[in-house]
């Protein structure tokens, strides 16, 4: 059985996208029209973050692509999503895309690498989309751009398409879901192990730094390492246990490349909430069976009695904590790609390892940006960038002028939107409009390609990947899977 939803497309403006919203008893603000700069898009103004003057209020979130060489150095297909970053006329670049700051912790063997042998290869990327961006613009003086390090932790696949993990601690159901043996101690770090780690990331942050990049995100979001750790309570020893064992290894890692890199910005991608993993399936989404798991231990800005809600009060604790450190910036996402894809990046289709979603699409998306306004009210003027906005389609600015201008966030990330459509910010800011046929419809091609080993991308939209052999390819996974 499959649910069936409105689809954005078929609510014919704004007002039918407003009665939609009433029926689903959903608050989220929106404009009448899209405002360019000249009439005052709050979207047009310029925040500080840190000392540096960010020009709007767009943000690119950080996307990778799986199509890195081998060595982690950028293919064509690397520069070119890094060129359309830098041509969006988005002011905030938050990271461009995960780097692995070492090989093994690689998501797939395609990964960015952020190490020493790919010096030039970061280098090209950054140049790359500063050059776009002052081609189309003149001036690159407040245009932000940072680097996102990762490790994949629970999610690595250094190798091929085998998972290698290295975890946090055993989670009783993604150890199911993803075929980890409980007794197998030998995936789980030692303490020793991490020390290490933290050098590796403070290598990776001056390599950043280095090469041009104004900060590095520390990425703790996603199902992957960091973002396991913050909920890695049956860990025993320094980096597990009570909240201040949970974020030790984030914040030492920070405290480290601040202490290093005084001059470095530092900046964190936070899963700020969860919920439990839901089954793959072919029929609506549902939850693995959590009940013999109450109260639940295993996730970060959960509800521990009723798993399926979330709770802030420790992802608060931990933004407040993070702001003391002297980071700069934070962008709230949530869930993970992995586990739980209908409340982390909202979609009328799911990816071919995901299922059809438990909810319309439109509740995932506000529930991100009112878990993001509850995190704006509790840190004030602290910045924060906000996520899951790309289902929202042609009413996609009319939101962020909305949001922006009452205070809910501070930029308005976008993630798939532009991978189909580059120039949206562009286009809102100058011309108060949006181009209906390049519109992202969430048709999650860019992630069922990469979870069957083809290089991701906009191949339903984007005439570059539409030419690539990749995308028959592509077409006769997604037949063979609806039989
Ligand atoms: C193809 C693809 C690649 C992504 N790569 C990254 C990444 O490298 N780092 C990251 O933090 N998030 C990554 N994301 C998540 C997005 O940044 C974003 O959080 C998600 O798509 C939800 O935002 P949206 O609704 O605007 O798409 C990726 C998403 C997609 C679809
Ligand atoms: S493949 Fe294109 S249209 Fe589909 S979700 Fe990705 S960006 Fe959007």
């Amino acid at each position: 059985m499959t649910l069936k939803y409105t689809k954005i497309v078929q609510l014919r403006n704004i007002d039918a996208l407003r009665a939609r919203l009433d029926e689903l008893d959903l608050e989220l603000p929106s404009d009448d029209t899209i405002l360019t700069a000249d009439q005052g898009s709050p979207l047009a103004a310029p925040q500080l973050i840190g000392d540096f003057r960010v020009g709007n209020r767009w943000c690119i979130h950080p996307m990778e692509g799986w199509d890195a060489n081998r060595d982690g150095s950028p293919s064509e297909h690397t520069l070119r999503r890094w060129r359309n970053f830098g041509l969006s006329g988005a002011k905030l670049i938050w990271g461009g895309e995960a780097a692995a700051v070492r090989p093994d912790g690689r998501s797939n063997p395609h990964q960015t690498m952020a190490i020493p042998e790919n010096r030039a290869g970061l280098a090209a990327l950054l140049t790359e989309l500063t050059a776009a961006h002052r081609q189309s613009f003149g001036d690159d003086s407040d245009l932000l751009v940072g680097l996102q390090l990762t490790h994949s932790g629970r999610f690595c696949r250094p190798n091929g398409p085998q998972l290698e993990p290295r975890i946090a601690y055993h989670h009783p159901l993604l150890d199911a879901k993803f075929s980890i043996d409980p007794a197998d101690e030998s995936v789980v770090w030692t303490d020793s192990q991490l020390d290490q780690l933290i050098d590796d990331y403070v290598s990776a942050a001056g390599l950043a730094a280095e090469v041009g990049f104004r900060f590095v995100d520390i990425k703790a979001c996603h199902g992957y390492l960091l973002h396991e750790f913050l909920s890695a309570r049956s860990r025993p020893g320094r980096f597990g246990g009570e909240f201040a064992g949970r974020t030790r290894l984030l914040k030492t890692i920070i405290e480290r490349i601040r202490h290093k890199f005084p001059e470095l910005m530092v900046v964190v991608r936070l899963s700020a909430f969860d919920t439990v993993p839901f089954q793959t399936s072919r029929v609506v989404g549902q939850p693995m069976d959590h009940a013999e798991l109450l109260p639940y231990e295993f996730g970060f800005g959960v509800d521990a009695q009723n798993p399926l809600r979330y709770d802030l009060a420790e992802t608060i604790q931990l933004i407040r904590e993070l702001r003391d450190l002297g980071v700069a910036a934070v962008n709230i996402s949530c869930g993970s790609p992995y586990y739980n894809p209908h409340i982390q990046r909202p979609a009328i289709f799911p990816p071919s390892d995901g299922y059809p979603p438990p909810e319309d699409p439109l509740v995932g998306v506000v529930r991100q940006i009112q878990a993001t306004r509850e995190c704006k009210q509790a840190v004030g003027t602290f910045p924060l960038v906000g996520t899951g906005y790309t289902y929202l389609q042609e009413y996609l600015p009319h939101v962020a002028q909305a949001v922006v201008r009452a205070g809910w966030v501070d930029f308005v990330g976008l993630g798939r939107m532009v991978l189909s459509y580059p120039e949206l910010p562009t286009d809102t800011l100058l011309h108060s409009q949006t181009a209906r046929k390049r519109v992202c419809r969430t048709f999650s091609d860019c992630t069922t390609a990469p979870r069957n080993g083809i290089v991701s991308g906009c191949f339903p939209l984007d005439a570059y990947y539409k030419d690539l052999p990749e995308w028959a390819t592509l077409r006769e996974i997604k037949q063979s899977q609806k039989k």
